[in-house]
């Protein structure tokens, strides 16, 4: 693999150096503010010329981060970088992937078709798909999807004793099942009905397992935090043992960290959003499907 070029857009200059550790790369200078009437001002100091690129940039809170990434994709395009990927750690509006009511706009299609446009591959950890079998099915560029399973079990096996892997919905029970397997820990999912964006209810089928257990709830993504809040409430309800949160994707909209942490949880999320709570790195993961697609 010949030296990549990486451009860390605001805030993942210290994934992209992590990232530059696993594999041959440098990290190129790109500089952004913002004028007085909010328009964004963007410039790579770099000399891109005839080099493969990758830009950086993880997609939580995505509507103000997106313009400068085009952006920067464009400019990067301008300065004749022969390549441009997206490492998009958390990849957003993968959740609205169906139109529910007539009108409704599917954004992840929409946002699909935009990044399609303007990089040549992507690389991504547990994109939340759901109704779409694969990446493959919305974006018309090569992408590699990353499981951060192992690494969640890895941090079980070494910091929780006696555990019980609780999923917060049947979707989730897939993949805790492979995280349960692989710290060879029981598990169990919950019953979840969403009425609302931040309204859920969440039901226990059988506690038994949950209260001889120390209770550890795996969720994609915690968003609302309400999934994650109904669960727990009801985990205290089985059992003395505080609960473990872990996420891939710890977004924590509107203080729903505090308001977690105020119920007692422990919070653990991957490094696919900078967090305090980050505990389980992602970056070698990520520079695995680099390797694969560059
Ligand atoms: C939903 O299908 C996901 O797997 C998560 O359970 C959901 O995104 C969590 O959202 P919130 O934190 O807003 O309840």
């Amino acid at each position: 693999m010949t030296r990549m070029l990486l451009l860390a857009m605001p805030g993942n200059e210290a994934m992209a150096s992590r990232i530059a550790m696993h594999i041959p790369a440098d990290i190129g200078g790109l500089e952004t503010r913002i004028f007085p009437d909010e328009e964004t001002y963007l410039r790579i100091t770099s000399d891109l010329h005839g080099r493969s690129v990758a830009i950086v940039a993880t997609l939580d809170r995505p509507d103000a981060k997106f313009v400068p990434l085009i952006f920067a994709a464009d400019t990067a395009r301008d300065l004749g970088a022969s390549k441009i990927g997206l490492i998009a750690p958390y990849l957003a509006y993968m959740r609205q992937d169906r139109c529910f009511h007539p009108g409704e706009a599917i954004t992840s299609r929409s946002l699909a078709k935009l990044l399609s446009a303007k990089f040549d591959w992507l690389v991504t950890v547990d994109p939340h798909l759901h109704r779409y079998k694969s990446l493959d099915d919305i974006y018309s560029i090569p992408s590699r999807v990353l499981h951060a399973a192992p690494l969640i079990a890895n941090w079980i096996a070494a910091n929780v004793e006696n555990p019980v892997l609780i999923g917060p919905d049947a979707e989730s029970a897939q993949w805790v099942g492979d995280v349960a397997g692989r710290v060879g820990a029981p598990f169990t999912v919950l019953e979840k009905t969403r009425l609302g964006d931040r309204d859920v209810e969440v039901r226990i089928r059988d506690g038994r397992v949950i209260s001889s257990h120390a209770p550890v709830l795996i969720d994609d993504i915690v968003s609302s935090g309400q999934t994650m809040l109904k669960a727990v409430r009801l985990l205290r309800q089985t059992t003395a043992i505080a609960p473990v949160c872990i996420a891939v994707h710890g977004i924590f909209a509107e203080g729903a960290d505090a308001m977690l942490q105020a119920e007692g949880a422990r919070l653990v999320t991957s490094s696919s959003v900078p967090h305090p709570t980050n505990q389980i790195d992602v970056s070698a993961l990520l520079a695995d499907g680099i390797v694969a697609l560059a």
